[in-house]
């Protein structure tokens, strides 16, 4: 067992921020030998439950849960800052030909390493991941996944048509691929695995059917997929699948809307899809900084809740700008306020923080493990210093309620502000 003095940030079951600028962070093995929070609230209410426990003082900064990042991909870390006329030209330009290069099981394998360490720097301790289409590049994710001890969930892309040599697969194999994957891979450690069609329009009827079989014979499997990102992709999945009702709904014909199916973007849906998100559990990875770079749209949080879909944040690199969660919660909060294709709104700086870790462990099935520091959850969390920058410390030092000193580091921090990632208690 081991204890951690510090200001303490979690969240109650209400989507509240809860804190205490004196806490303490105990964590130690449950029944099983799972490293969890044991407990979590006020130092002086707390430490004398904890007789001879080792206690690391950490006054001065934050402990609050690792964040999740509901839809990246790993393989485009490279891809980064890749300029395009938009979604499709970004996709045929760069991000086709720099996916055909982890066909090479020693280039993903460097790739994910660095991938990893990259998202435990900006404190990001779970998240859901493309590969490629290559099975190589899920075993090479998993593999450094495992080594760290993350939980992390990935899956290889299905893409059999519109789609380059060297990145298209092949129909029955990608099947055959995809089924053994998910037995070599799913729940080994704190690992999953989700059945990936990267979007329809660059699927078969038949490789979209074979899916959608495989999500309703392994349904603790995740799905991910993207959807109604950009008009011109809306207009060519239309074209593809004239009998559809809508974009969405092609994922609804084929079995691949269901809890633990995680679509991003959701941008140009309308009031029936939003139902059909609602209703069937699938839940949205809103990836703003994506949006915002690859000109896509904005998506729409007060019609998500008006619907009652569930949805979460997402850097969606390579069309994201940033592995940071700060710097997707900023522009979460800028994709809120635009008023001019729907209602603008202000998000809450409880809400964003809430929308990236515990609200997003929601929508992915995984409340109560990470996400969140209340007792029983998985030990991921991070340790933030307020005073990472000069402005940041003046800033902060100005902040007169939670809301305020969470908006300073949602406004101006960077992984400077991330002082440690710790991972399952270590
Ligand atoms: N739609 C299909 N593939 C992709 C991708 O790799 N990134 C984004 N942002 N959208 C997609
Ligand atoms: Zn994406």
């Amino acid at each position: 067992m081991k204890a951690y003095r510090a200001a303490l940030l979690r969240f109650d079951d209400d989507q509240r921020p809860v804190y205490d600028a004196d806490g303490l962070l105990v964590v130690g093995p449950d029944a099983n030998g799972k490293p969890v929070v044991r407990a979590a609230g006020d130092h002086a209410t707390l430490i004398g439950n904890y007789p001879g426990v080792s206690v690391e003082d950490l006054r001065g900064q934050l402990i609050a849960p690792g964040f999740v990042d509901m839809h990246v991909h790993y393989p485009q870390t490279d891809v980064i800052g890749a300029p395009a006329a938009g979604l499709l030209p970004w996709l045929e330009n760069y991000t086709f030909p720099h996916e055909s290069r982890f066909a090479d099981p020693a280039h993903a394998r460097e790739v994910a390493a660095f991938f990893f360490d990259e998202l435990l720097r900006h404190g990001v301790t779970t998240a859901l991941t493309f590969a490629t289409s290559h099975p190589a590049s899920v075993d090479a994710a998993f593999e450094e996944a495992r080594a760290r001890g993350l939980r992390f969930i990935t899956g290889k892309v299905l893409q059999d048509r519109h789609s380059p040599d060297g990145v298209r697969d092949e129909t029955e194999q990608s099947l055959i691929d995809t089924e053994a994957l998910i037995q070599r891979w799913h729940g080994v450690d704190r690992l999953g695995y989700a059945i990936t069609p990267r979007f329809a329009p660059t699927s078969t009827p038949v490789q979209l059917r074979g899916a959608g079989e495989l999500a309703a014979k392994y349904g603790d499997v995740w799905i991910q997929s993207h959807v109604a990102e950009n008009r011109d992709e809306v207009r060519w999945a239309a074209e593809l699948f004239p009998d559809a009702r809508s974009y969405l709904g092609v994922y609804g014909d084929f079995g691949l809307l269901r809890e633990r199916a995680v679509y991003a973007h959701c941008i140009h849906l309308d009031a029936a899809d939003r139902a059909q998100m609602a209703r069937t559990g699938a839940v949205a990875a809103v990836s703003p900084t994506s949006n915002l770079f690859l000109g896509s749209g904005f998506f729409d949080f007060a019609a998500a809740d008006a619907a009652g879909m569930g949805y979460g944040l997402a850097s969606d690199v390579g069309g994201g700008t940033s592995f940071s969660p700060f710097h997707t919660m900023l522009a979460a909060y800028c994709v809120g306020r635009e008023g001019h294709t729907k209602p603008g709104l202000s998000l809450t700086p409880g809400q964003l923080w809430w929308q990236h870790t515990a609200g997003a462990a929601r929508a992915l099935g995984l409340e109560g493990v990470v996400g969140n520091l209340q007792p029983g959850c998985e030990a991921d969390f991070v340790v933030l210093n307020p005073q990472a920058t000069p402005l940041l410390a003046r800033k902060t030092s100005q902040a007169n309620s939670l809301d305020e000193l969470l908006f300073a580091l949602i406004v101006l921090g960077d992984d400077r502000v991330v002082v440690r990632s710790v991972i399952a208690g270590s």
